[in-house]
């Protein structure tokens, strides 16, 4: 879940005197920072515990507590890499969400709630080797792929990632733009990055040179001719797909029109889906 405003609340009960602390109480952790983007997406980092251990790719509940104290959580990819110091996250903004119309207003020295389980599909494991990764998402659906983007195992495992991001309007690319572009000069990432690392966006309620949603461009071919890269092939290619229910429901069609099959962690095979969250 690569995004933000699920609907089911993580109910947990009000700590009581002669009640045992919760081993998997979400943690209390501080906001490091805080970038708006437009008036509809943001990146905040956090603080990230020694024992948060996770594969990049994966997502978390993340949360604020309620009035009653409670938690309030929702499912949020982590944008970060699983080698980095520091949580990264990129969330939408539902203006009447109970969740982000709060989370969006968080500032530096605040405190978030850091559910303890990571868990997720969009994993260099659950995919079978091949030669090319593709990584589609639309709006927050980038989220995972910031990780693994940034990820030195994601390049020893293939000769070529390619990471699309399709958004309504062009500044909701900002995002994945700077995010490519300082993937390719860090001095860790940039080395494995570089001669490897693909990005491909287009927009489809603004113009932009790449004009329509991603699955109309591939079946359009119009990606493939771009990237100068041969049509989708189960021999080779592997693919992540992460965006709205429906973005996923039609990209993972045009896979399985492709020959691909879909895996999971204990089946790995041709591509993997996460939903990300449009509130
Ligand atoms: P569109 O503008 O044509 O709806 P959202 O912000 O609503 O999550 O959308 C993010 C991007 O995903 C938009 O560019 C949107 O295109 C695109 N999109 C929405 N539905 C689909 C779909 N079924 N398949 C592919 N892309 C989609």
């Amino acid at each position: 879940m690569c995004g933000a405003e699920m609907t089911t609340d993580i109910a947990m009960s009000a700590p009581q005197a002669a009640t045992k602390p919760n081993p998997n109480a979400p943690t209390s952790e501080r906001v490091l920072s805080v970038h708006h983007y437009t008036d509809r997406l943001f990146k905040f980092r956090i603080t990230r515990p020694q024992s948060f251990r996770f594969r990049s790719g994966e997502f978390v509940m993340i949360g604020l507590p309620k009035e009653d104290g409670k938690p309030l959580l929702r499912a949020y990819s982590v944008a970060s890499p699983s080698w980095d110091e520091e949580l990264e996250f990129f969330s939408i903004k539902v203006p009447d969400g109970p969740l982000t119309s709060r989370l969006q207003k968080i500032q530096p020295g605040d405190h978030v709630l850091l559910g303890k389980k990571p868990t997720g599909t969009l994993v260099l494991d659950a995919l079978t080797p091949g030669k090319r990764l593709y990584m589609f998402s639309t709006g927050t659906g980038f989220a995972p792929f910031a990780s693994l983007i940034r990820d030195p195992e994601t390049y020893d495992r293939y000769d070529e990632v390619i990471v699309t991001h399709t958004c309504r309007e062009v500044a909701e690319l900002k995002y994945s733009q700077e995010l490519v572009e300082t993937t390719l000069e860090d001095p860790l990432c940039g080395e494995f990055a570089k001669g490897k690392l693909a990005h491909f966006t287009s927009c489809t309620r603004e113009d932009h040179p790449n004009q329509g949603r991603i699955t109309t461009l591939i079946e359009s071919g119009k990606l493939f001719e771009t990237l100068g890269v041969p049509p989708l092939n189960p021999e080779t290619d592997r693919a992540m797909i992460c965006g709205s229910q429906d973005m996923i429901q039609d990209t993972k069609q045009l896979m399985i029109d492709a020959g691909l099959t879909e895996g999971s962690n204990a089946a790995p095979a041709e591509f993997v889906i996460e939903k990300a969250f449009a509130g």
